[in-house]
């Protein structure tokens, strides 16, 4: 494990004051043109901005070999978010700008103005990956407001919460678990969380020192292989979730609320059980990657046009988004499973399919996701 930091510095929207309230007018934008102030101050003041959100990595932790955690300090733009919300980051890899979706793993009510981010590197991802190699203190990425209202803690707080996450899902529900305690909350709070092996298991140190502090808070690491319990006392369950799990994870209380964010194959097993056991208890759920449909016959294959940028290419079966940035077009996205509408792009003609519930629609002129959206027979987009 290794860290960096650099001591915390004065808050730029305390040091901007007046300037940039001025910056901030419309007409700031019309004398800067022809982009608007921020575009400018990214270059001279990173740490300044009137209406975007920009963050400076002020630490970087590497938890293991594939995840990582950065810390940042956003500029006075930042309008502070609530637990289990997650907030759009963008990069700059090899010239291309990426949006990628991160939860914030930090307490809603921080100590310091800043944003904690846990990111797990995929070995194919372009982002996930670029920061696991290249954040550094100092850096700056491009931050959106925060977004979801579903994935939040219900205000006033239920008595009784149930946090289920599993791998880096555990971010947004260790932002509710954080935020809870230092709310003083006294219900009980149970915290089953997967990983593969105690040596897999993100914050170890920080969840002990809680649970060991919080008489009201039970934690309960789950480890899904066979052989991986050994070495952590804690660890009285084992392998996937199940109705054994559900049972030491439900509190019997009807002012009760249950949350789960991990991979789709452990918030599906969740969401069918509590469908299943017809529970009264509200199950809010977040998946990090849409889930995966079986794929199209490939007599339905056929060619897809970028319209816009005059390309036609033909159809693999992943969808208009992946099979644009293949042909080398740089679509704007952001969450990429259908959330934040980013992507939006009007259909000329064709038909495509939802890759989220495999229904197969649409109709010439709708706006259409094309991150979730697969071509079906010939397809033209606006892009
Ligand atoms: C609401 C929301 C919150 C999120 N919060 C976090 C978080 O706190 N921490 C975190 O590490 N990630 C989080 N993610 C996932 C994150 O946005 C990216 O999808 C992930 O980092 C991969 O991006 P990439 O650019 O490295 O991979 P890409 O270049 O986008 O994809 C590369 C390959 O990996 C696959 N892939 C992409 N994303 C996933 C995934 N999540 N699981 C499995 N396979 C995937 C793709 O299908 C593709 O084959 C969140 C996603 C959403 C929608
Ligand atoms: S990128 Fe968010 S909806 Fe498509």
């Amino acid at each position: 494990m290794t860290s960096t930091t650099t001591p915390p510095t004065t808050s730029p929207s305390r040091t901007g004051g007046l300037a940039q309230r001025l910056l901030g007018t419309k007409v700031a934008d019309v004398l800067a043109g022809p982009h608007d102030v921020d575009h400018y101050l990214e270059l001279l003041r990173p740490d300044w901005a009137v209406r975007r959100i920009r963050g400076e990595i002020v630490a970087v932790e590497h938890q293991n070999d594939d995840s990582l955690t950065i810390t940042l300090r956003p500029t006075g733009t930042w309008p502070g978010f609530q637990a289990g919300q997650h907030v759009e980051i963008s990069v700059d890899v090899d010239g291309v700008r990426h949006r990628r979706s991160y939860s914030p793993s930090a307490s809603a009510h921080p100590r310091t103005r800043t944003i904690e981010l846990t990111i797990r590197r995929h070995p194919e991802g372009v982002v996930s990956r670029y920061l696991k190699e290249h954040a550094r203190v100092g850096m700056f990425v491009g931050l959106s407001v925060p977004q979801g209202e579903d994935f939040v803690l219900p205000d006033p707080r239920p008595r009784r919460v149930v946090l289920i996450s599993g791998g880096s899902g555990i971010t947004p529900v260790l932002s509710m678990l954080r935020t809870l305690t230092d709310e003083g909350h006294r219900g009980e709070i149970t915290f089953l969380h997967y990983a593969r092996s105690p040596q897999d298991l993100l914050y170890a140190e920080e969840l002990e020192r809680i649970a060991a502090e919080h008489p009201n808070v039970a934690l309960l690491p789950v480890y899904t292989r066979q052989d991986a319990t050994s070495g952590d006392p804690r660890s009285e369950l084992t392998g996937r979730f199940g109705p054994e799990h559900l049972r030491r994870a439900l509190p019997v209380d009807e002012d009760a609320a249950a949350f789960v964010c991990g991979p789709g194959a452990l918030v599906e097993a969740v969401r069918n059980l509590w469908a299943e056991q017809e529970l009264e208890t509200p199950l809010r759920f977040e998946h990090f990657a849409p889930p995966v449909l079986p794929d199209l016959d490939p007599d339905q294959l056929g060619d897809v046009t970028f319209a816009g940028s005059d390309v036609t290419t033909a159809a693999d079966g992943s969808t208009l988004l992946e099979q644009a940035e293949a042909a080398g077009l740089s679509p704007r996205s952001g969450c990429r499973m259908g959330i934040c509408l980013t992507c939006k792009c009007t259909l000329n003609s064709g038909v495509v399919r939802d890759t989220l519930s495999g229904e197969i629609g649409g109709v010439p002129g709708e706006e259409i996701r094309i991150c979730v959206s697969a071509p079906v027979g010939d397809v033209s987009i606006d892009l």
